[in-house]
């Protein structure tokens, strides 16, 4: 998997790929390709091992012109990063080059009966076997009725764009569990890519392909069928964000710059969804299933990574607030796991940023198997876990561009507060109590903004830290999961190891790989726990273990323990995660750049992750 682009139209295609694969770059990948169609009936591929640079060098000594064309970045999952495991991946008469994200899971059946009808194959990955299979069944058929053969007999997963030399101005694209939007282009250009901003520097129309949909871009457009060849009608739909949201400006990564949006983030979370005469939330997205919601008794929420810890956070807002139980499972686990859930009084919440995280949509088509009320907290409008859910909640955090999640984990921390404001006014959340909620969620982006003024201390203390070969991270009820990801921030940008700990559980274990070389991080502001948390600093210092401490404005108690202090404006208990993050967001970040790494492209990681 990583990112595909393809491209049919008047235009040099090479400079569309590359400048598509650019945008994609974000995600993760550790190799690049691209095949394109000339005018003589050939096939150009050109791959290169590393960033899309390399590529772009290799294309100035071996240029591929044409009008049509596909390209990918690769992030490995069969094989190792190789020019021979990059994609396109060609078929045995190198008539066909084809890229993939997903996984073909029967890949070894099948590779095992095309070698013995004489197949041969070049590289380690599953994807290769696309490209023969399709070309095993062209033998018999026209290529559309074979490619929608070939497919129907894929298990797993694919996100995918294929051309072929007879057809040299038509790009073929098919989609089962791996994302991939048509764009659809002026005079006669079309697009294909698996994200929509590959695409927005040319068009905000975007089709989203759904499972085992096939789409045809020619010279007469495009045509979406079925993999039984039914013709499906679809509609573009209109993406808002714009060009500038998706470039840098003057930030040197996109990290810091969307750490710095949270402000706006947070705004744009709560814009119109406040009440605060009522001590309400107004959440249009629920409207249709709110009285389900009356009645739900129990909730399950299910995500991965961030948008997990997120869910962890917010199943503690509900429960305060609604007086239901909530759980947070990992969907890795909760999906092969025996979940019980109680289709009459249960309700399920899909947390995810792309909304297309494989495992999220595991655990989201289970809940609904069992005839669950399915609900998202969802940033990307149109994905798969926005589709697939009852109704839902967008956080608007706009595109989130560095692989590392910030912002859209705090306008999902936004998002869980009003639900659990929702959730709490149905049942036994007074007026006053809403009121108040309100009015601390209202006073939040002036807060944050407050917290960003603490940038360059927070880089001086980074760099301070950034020797040490160990952190631990600690908090305690909603601040908890947040260790977590502030130790999670850390290690995916810096690779630095660190842990997030339930600060009472430190003496249980963590506590004994504590001296001088490994600092402790406490998030420590004022709550009803800091006297816990303060008791488990002492624990630490004792140690000799260094301290930095998030402590609330003012608290110069707390500071005394600690070696270094980051000031946090004040706020409920409950909204503290939103605000105690910004800080370990930054911290991470100026950890890695003091590293000498590039935050935005952390090693072996992924975006989106679109394969179990
Ligand atoms: C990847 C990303 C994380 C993200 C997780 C879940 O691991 O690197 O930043 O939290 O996937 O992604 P989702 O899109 O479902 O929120």
């Amino acid at each position: 998997m990583c990112g595909i682009v393809g491209y049919v139209g008047r235009k040099n295609a090479t400079d569309i790929l590359l400048e598509g694969l650019k945008r994609l770059e974000y995600r993760g990948y550790d190799s690049a390709g691209l095949a394109v169609m000339g005018t003589e009936a050939k096939l150009k591929v050109v791959k290169a091992v590393g960033k899309t640079v390399f590529l772009e060098e290799k294309l100035t000594r071996e240029p591929a012109t044409g009008q049509a064309g596909i390209a990918h970045t690769r992030w490995a999952t069969h094989g190792v990063p190789s020019e021979a495991n990059a994609h396109p991946h060609l078929d045995c008469a190198g008539r066909l080059a084809l890229v993939h994200n997903g996984i073909v899971e029967n890949h070894e059946e099948l590779k095992r009966r095309l070698e013995a009808l004489g197949h041969r194959f070049v590289s380690a990955t599953d994807t290769e076997v696309l490209a023969h299979l399709i070309e095993e069944h062209a033998r018999h058929r026209p290529f559309e009725e074979a490619l929608c053969a070939a497919l129907k007999e894929v298990v797993g997963t694919f996100g995918l764009a294929v051309v072929m030399v007879d057809q040299p101005r038509t790009v073929y694209g098919a989609r089962r569990g791996s994302p991939l939007v048509v764009g659809v282009g002026r005079d006669g250009e079309n697009y294909l890519a698996s994200d929509p901003a590959a695409l927005i520097a040319h068009t905000r129309d975007i089709i989203y392909l759904g499972d085992d949909e096939v789409v045809r871009l020619d010279d007469n457009g495009i045509e979406t069928f079925s993999l039984d060849r039914v013709r499906v009608t679809k509609a573009p739909e209109t993406v808002s964000w714009s060009l500038q949201e998706i470039e840098r400006g003057h930030h040197p990564h996109f990290m810091v710059k969307e750490i710095h949006e949270q402000p706006t983030v947070v705004r744009n979370a709560l814009a119109g969804r406040l009440d605060a005469r009522q001590g309400m939330s107004v959440l249009g997205g629920l409207k249709d299933v709110d009285e389900r919601l009356r009645r739900a008794e129990r909730l399950t929420i299910s995500a991965c990574g961030s948008a997990y810890l997120a869910g962890a956070i917010g199943a503690m807002m509900i429960e305060e607030c609604a007086e239901i139980p909530v759980r947070a499972e990992i969907a890795s686990e909760l999906r092969y796991r025996k979940p019980i859930f109680d289709a009459n009084r249960e309700a399920f919440i899909a947390v995810s940023q792309s909304g297309e995280t494989a495992d999220t949509l595991g655990a989201l088509r289970e809940a609904k198997n069992k005839g669950v009320l399915t609900l998202g907290i969802v940033n990307v409008v149109g994905s798969a876990v926005a589709r697939e859910t009852d109704a839902g909640v967008f956080v608007h955090a706009g595109p989130e561009i560095a692989v590392a999640s910030t912002k859209a984990f705090t306008a999902q921390l936004t998002v869980f507060a009003l639900l659990a404001m929702h959730l709490g006014r149905q049942r036994r959340l007074s007026l006053a109590a809403g009121q108040r909620l309100a009015e601390e969620l209202a006073s939040l982006p002036e807060k944050v903004e407050r917290l960003l003024e603490q940038d360059e201390a927070i880089r001086l203390l980074a760099k301070k830290y950034s020797r040490y070969p160990s952190f631990l991270y600690i908090g305690r009820k909603y601040n908890a999961p947040l260790a977590n990801e502030g130790a999670l921030k850390l290690k995916e940008v810096s690779y630095v190891h660190a842990e997030g700990y339930a600060a009472g559980e430190m003496k249980h274990g963590p506590i004994a790989l504590l001296d001088d070389g490994f600092p402790v991080f406490a998030i420590a502001t004022k709550d009803s726990l800091q006297e816990k948390v303060k008791s488990n600093v002492q624990e630490a210092k004792a140690r000799r273990a260094p301290i930095v401490v998030l402590a609330s404005e003012g608290d110069e108690a707390m500071a005394q323990l600690a070696d270094d202090v980051i000031w946090v404006p004040r706020t409920t208990e409950m909204l503290s995660p939103i605000l105690n993050v910004i800080p370990m967001q930054l911290f991470a970040y100026h950890l890695a750049v003091a590293r000498g790494l590039d935050p935005d492209k952390p090693r072996n990681l992924a975006k989106a992750v679109t394969v179990e």
